[in-house]
């Protein structure tokens, strides 16, 4: 038997969801390039679900299918309230809100085509409600409802801080949430998918994923940026502090990735519209620390940004608390994982690969009284 330290290369199953081709990234075939430029999220959402791009009259009824699904009952918010909330991280309370969401829900385990369906829609519907919600019980506010006249993106806007965003920031969150919504077989993918094949709920799968999704090395890096950025708090700085970083063998959060070498395709829309914001806000600092950080870490280690780190000026430029930073990816990528948990449930095969046994072998049993 042979190992392959952390999967690296190797390919585990096949996918129509999304794809990444000589660096280039696809959604069902259409270049996450164009979908940055020119699509909404909710018709993103519908493209990875459906396998191809809405008609006007099914996106207007599959917005307004959202938009009515984000309401989330009272007992899911009221047991949100006796979390330790001064204490613990958005994103546990995300996964255990959203495993909540599956004790209230009477076709959890329905595993019909049509019960899958609805919901993936309340899934998706539901998140930014709980995130938002909980972002507010911590303040000490009541949970804002979400509202059917608003778009996904101005939606969670508006739940986070009871006011209508500008246009600018919600065109920005937008194409946040459609660059961040799939991508191929990534970490919490794949653990989604592994815990479904099993034959496992959609709220299980969903509550795996944000657990793998937590972690430093996947979708944790963009809280852990914001707090580089804000350590380091001025340009002049930044150049010293990477070097000595480097030096003491520290990884730079933001940089490198498993499957891109020549540069994440992602990082270069996030970078504008974190030179975009940050002027817009005044701060351009933030950006400028951003591409200090770049240069050093392309120069001193051939290391490029990958999603997470231009991510990070964009949310902060949002006024979105950086806790919230690994949520709001969760809200975006729960679009991807339900895709790939339909496509694992309409051709699965139990997920169950081996070890190779590296422990000692035929040891003799010893009586406790003789250890
Ligand atoms: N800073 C400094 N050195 C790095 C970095 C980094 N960000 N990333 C990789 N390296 C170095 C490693 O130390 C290692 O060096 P060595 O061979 O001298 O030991 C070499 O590059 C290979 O790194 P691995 O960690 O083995 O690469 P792998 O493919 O396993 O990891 C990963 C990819 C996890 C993304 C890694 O680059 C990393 O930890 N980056 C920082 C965390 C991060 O930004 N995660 C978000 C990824 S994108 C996403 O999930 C949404």
């Amino acid at each position: 038997m042979s190992t392959t330290k952390g999967l690296e290369g190797v390919v585990a199953t096949t996918s129509s969801v999304s794809s990444i081709i000589d660096g280039v990234l696809t959604y069902h075939g259409y270049d996450i390039d164009d979908l940055a430029d020119h699509a909404s999220f909710e018709e993103v959402i519908f493209l990875l679900w459906n396998h191809r791009l809405p008609s006007q009259e099914e996106l207007q009824s599959f917005q307004s299918e959202l938009a009515n699904a984000a309401v989330v009952s009272k007992e899911v918010l009221d047991q949100m309230k006796t979390f330790p909330i001064d204490k613990v991280h958005p994103m546990a309370a995300l996964r255990t809100a959203v495993s909540n969401l599956a004790l209230f829900d009477e076709s959890a385990d329905d595993m019909s085509e049509e019960a899958n369906r609805q919901k993936a829609l309340k899934l998706q519907a539901k998140m930014p409600t709980l995130v938002t919600a909980f972002s507010r019980i911590r303040q000490g506010k009541e949970p804002v409802e979400p509202r059917i006249d608003l778009s996904f993106a101005a939606n969670f806007l508006y739940m986070l801080t009871g006011e209508e965003p500008d246009e600018i920031s919600e065109k920005a969150f937008n194409k946040a949430l459609v660059l961040h919504a799939d991508h191929e077989l990534n970490a919490s993918t794949f653990t989604a998918r592994v815990c479904v094949a099993t034959l496992s709920d959609m709220y299980s799968g969903i509550t795996a994923a944000i657990g793998a999704l937590k972690g430093p090395l996947h979708g944790g890096a963009n809280e852990r940026v914001i707090k580089m950025l804000s350590e380091i708090d001025d340009v002049e700085k930044a150049e010293q502090y990477i070097k000595d970083a480097l030096e003491r063998k520290v990884k730079i959060m933001g940089f490198g990735h498993r499957v891109y070498k020549n540069g994440d395709p992602r990082a270069k829309h996030l970078k504008e519209m974190s030179r975009q914001l940050t002027s817009i806000t005044g701060e351009s600092k933030w950006y400028e620390m951003s591409v200090k950080i770049d240069e050093v870490v392309t120069n001193e280690k051939g290391l490029l940004p990958n999603v997470d780190f231009y991510s990070a000026s964009v949310y902060h430029s949002l006024n979105i608390e950086h806790d919230l930073f690994t949520p709001i990816f969760a809200v975006s990528r729960v679009s991807g994982w339900i895709a790939h948990i339909l496509e694992q449930y309409e051709n699965n095969r139990l997920i169950r690969p081996r070890a190779e046994y590296t422990g000692p072998e035929r040891q003799s049993w010893v009586p406790l009284e003789q250890r």
